[in-house]
């Protein structure tokens, strides 16, 4: 995993600032009903997308949650007194304590440990309320350009936000599919040069900086044409997952093992 406490300072601007966040929080939002009174966000980041929540609702009582102290700062200057230091395999907060919870680009960082965090999602949730997440995001990115080309021979790690992963721990974990959306990653189509900085600065994680095998796919991309044109934006997947209240069509509201 990439070290966010690094990370931090440079994160917004990196990944496509308010035109992502904005394209996020809408699709997002678009899966959670109006009436909707709590929601955290679990991984919130700087609090960009988390901010937008808030702004679009204003009855939405948001609370963000986050595992490292430098993300958790600056959530903080966005939302001040709404935001926690918590890891999503251990939220700090009572069954049931919210009508909405969402991890926006959380899942595809956690491999193991994805069921331990849709496992606390739905622990949190009220009977009625929704789960929403970001799913497929290694797939988002590749959009059929020149670079995704170079690319697809690279090494890579089962995706862990897989949509079908994710459906299978979140019903195991007594949620149920209740919707699904796309959103464009505005801002983030990366030029054949934006991605060998990626590259060299470790983002993709099974090529470490420095490698020969590493550099090997960095001379690849600095053959392309057009080094500094972005190719087109990534496409992102949101599943929406809703806590049945108890007895509703047979369903329990108890979750799975595990
Ligand atoms: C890719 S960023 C996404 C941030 C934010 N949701 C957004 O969309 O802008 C992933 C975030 O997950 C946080 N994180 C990683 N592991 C975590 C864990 N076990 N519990 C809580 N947060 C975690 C990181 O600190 C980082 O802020």
């Amino acid at each position: 995993m990439l070290d966010y406490e690094k990370e931090a300072g440079r994160y917004d601007a990196s990944r496509g600032g308010e035109a992502r966040a904005e394209a996020a929080a809408q699709a997002v939002l678009g899966l959670i009903p109006g009436g909707a009174g709590r929601l955290l966000d679990v991984a919130c980041g700087t609090g960009l997308v988390t901010r937008l929540f808030a702004d679009a609702r204003p009855g939405l009582r948001v609370t963000g949650a986050d595992l490292t102290p430098a993300m958790v700062r600056m959530a903080s200057a966005r939302l001040p007194g709404a935001v926690v230091r918590a890891d999503s395999r251990r939220l700090p907060f009572p069954d049931g304590s919210f009508d909405a919870v969402t991890t926006i680009w959380l899942l595809h960082l956690l491999a193991d440990d994805v069921g331990a965090v849709i496992a606390e999602c739905a622990r949190v949730l009220r009977p009625g309320g929704v789960y929403v997440t970001t799913v497929d995001k290694a797939a988002g990115h590749d959009v059929g350009s020149d670079i995704d080309v170079v690319l697809a021979g690279r090494p890579r790690r089962p995706a862990a936000d897989a949509a079908g992963t994710v459906t299978a721990h979140a019903t195991g974990h007594g949620l149920r599919p209740a919707g699904h959306a796309v959103f464009r990653g505005a801002g983030q189509g990366r030029s054949p040069r934006e991605t060998i900085a990626d590259l060299r600065r470790g983002w993709f994680t099974l090529l470490p900086p420095g490698e020969p095998r590493t550099e090997e796919f960095a001379a690849r991309l600095a053959g392309l044409p057009d080094q500094d044109r972005p190719r087109p934006d990534p496409r992102f997947g949101v599943r929406a997952f809703r806590k049945p209240v108890a007895g509703e069509d047979g369903g329990s509201a108890a979750g799975g093992d595990d």
